[in-house]
């Protein structure tokens, strides 16, 4: 064990410094042993060995010298960060405390006089080599904690980005599916419309044929006359005069719903535009609304009372992600039946945007915790807890802020506040 101890010793290297080669020579055999030794015996000399290679663990240096004194040597040692943290004994005849107080101040860890006991000389270096070392290895696992707290900071923000895209991924799927609803509802009366057409039109041919047969006829008898009319009768010429119409018009209105769909829809993701520009909230609103329609039909009524506004500078598409947020929330606050009102108005030099509901509220201690990511009372696979963190990342990026106030069991009031100018550091993003 000891010889263990005296090997990971004899890593460790000193640097003697003196402009007495007597005392250089004893120093060095005494400790050569243990250690391995460098040597220097001027200020010069021992600066250059301190940058270099071998880095010494520790120097041992003489206060008085010619040229450069000890003080000198530890001031440059000092100020240079590759040397700035070799411990330096001082090892002096001077006896006094003066300057030994000196020597301590300028950054020495001890002092020694000469002539000292050459044990005692090995004991202060044992001491402080330890104390060096325990220093090194909590530098280096400061080192390595911080690069862990920056590894873990990384790995943390990647997720949360795959859960934002999971998250964004969940809510274009749960649209598509309400989309696919709403165009599929025209899609299918218009089909059927088609067919009834389909089996009219056959009627309708099929009397034009018999009318074709009887004028080929040469003498055209009473008998056939009563059975054009008969035929008429039967295939109800008349009735489908009227419905016929009906159902063009009926499926026109089908298929002129799933154009406006399509155009909203276009709205809504503002035809893949990403960019900063004047836009008027009502219109991401109303268009917003009719996507989510599905969402709110069954169980809300939206009132909408639209006051006077601006268009405004902003991302419009991703105002209108903020409006759906806030009202898919408000839709789920609504158990059974409930209002949704969507109020609207500008104080200069800010517009402002508001959705009230009247359903289950939110309870006090909830109230400091809705922005942030990840908070949800919502079940396992219901709410990702991330759209209001969402939403207020975007209101904020258009220099802005979302108000709240709710009573639990009441309902709650969500005020979106924007610019209509947003500062200029926003909008050159
Ligand atoms: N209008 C509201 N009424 C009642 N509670 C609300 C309302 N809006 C938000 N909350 C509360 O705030 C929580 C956080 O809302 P947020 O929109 O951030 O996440 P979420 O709706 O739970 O999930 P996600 O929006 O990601 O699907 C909700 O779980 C709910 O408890
Ligand atoms: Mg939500």
């Amino acid at each position: 064990m000891e010889s263990d101890k005296q090997s990971t010793e004899r890593q460790a290297t000193i640097l003697l410094v003196d402009d007495e080669s007597i005392n250089l020579s004893v120093f060095g055999q005494f400790l050569a042993p243990y250690y391995q030794i460098l040597v220097a015996t001027n200020g010069q000399r021992a600066l250059q060995l301190a940058g270099g290679a071998p880095k010494p663990d520790l120097i041992l240096l003489d206060v008085m010298m010619p040229d450069m004194d000890g003080y000198e040597v530890i001031g440059q040692l000092k100020a240079d960060p590759k040397t700035g943290d070799i411990p330096v004994i001082f090892v002096t005849a001077l006896t006094s405390d003066l300057e030994e107080e000196r020597g301590l101040s300028l950054g020495a860890v001890d002092y020694l006089y000469k002539p000292c006991h050459l044990s005692i000389l090995l004991a202060r270096i044992k001491t402080q080599l330890e104390l060096k070392h325990a220093r090194d290895w909590l530098k280096n696992q400061n080192t390595y904690l911080e690069a862990e707290v920056q590894r873990r900071h990384q790995e943390n923000q990647s997720v949360h980005l795959q859960l934002l895209q999971s998250e964004k991924l969940a809510a274009i799927g749960q649209l598509a599916a309400g989309i696919a609803h709403e165009i599929n509802n025209p899609i299918g009366f218009v089909n059927s419309n088609l067919n009834t057409l389909n089996g009219y039109l056959r009627d309708v041919f099929c009397v034009v044929d018999a009318y074709n047969a009887a004028l080929a006829e040469k003498n055209f008898s009473e008998e056939a006359l009563q059975n054009l009319r008969t035929l008429k009768q039967t295939k109800q010429l008349d009735y489908l005069r009227g419905d016929i119409p009906e159902l063009i018009a009926e499926s026109m209105e089908g298929l002129s719903r799933v154009r406006d769909i399509i155009q909203d829809l276009k709205d809504f993701a503002h035809a893949d535009k990403n960019d900063w520009e004047l836009a008027d909230l009502h219109k991401g609103l109303d268009s917003t609304l009719n996507i989510i329609n599905n969402e709110l039909k069954y169980h809300c009524t939206v009132h909408k009372q639209y006051g006077e506004m601006p268009e405004i500078y902003c991302l419009p598409s991703q105002l209108n992600q903020v409006f759906m947020n806030l009202l898919i929330n408000a839709a789920h606050a609504i158990d059974t039946k409930g209002d949704i009102h969507i109020s609207t108005g500008c104080t200069e030099p800010n517009v402002w945007v508001e959705i009230r509901d009247n359903g289950k509220g939110i309870a006090p201690e909830n109230l400091p915790r809705l922005f942030e990511p990840f908070f949800t009372t919502k079940p396992v696979g219901k709410g990702t807890g991330l759209g209001l963190s969402v939403s207020q990342n975007i209101v904020r990026k258009h220099g802005g802020k979302i108000e709240v106030s709710s009573q639990l069991g009441q309902g709650s009031r969500f005020r979106v506040w924007l610019p209509i100018r947003p500062p200029e550091s926003a909008s050159a993003e």
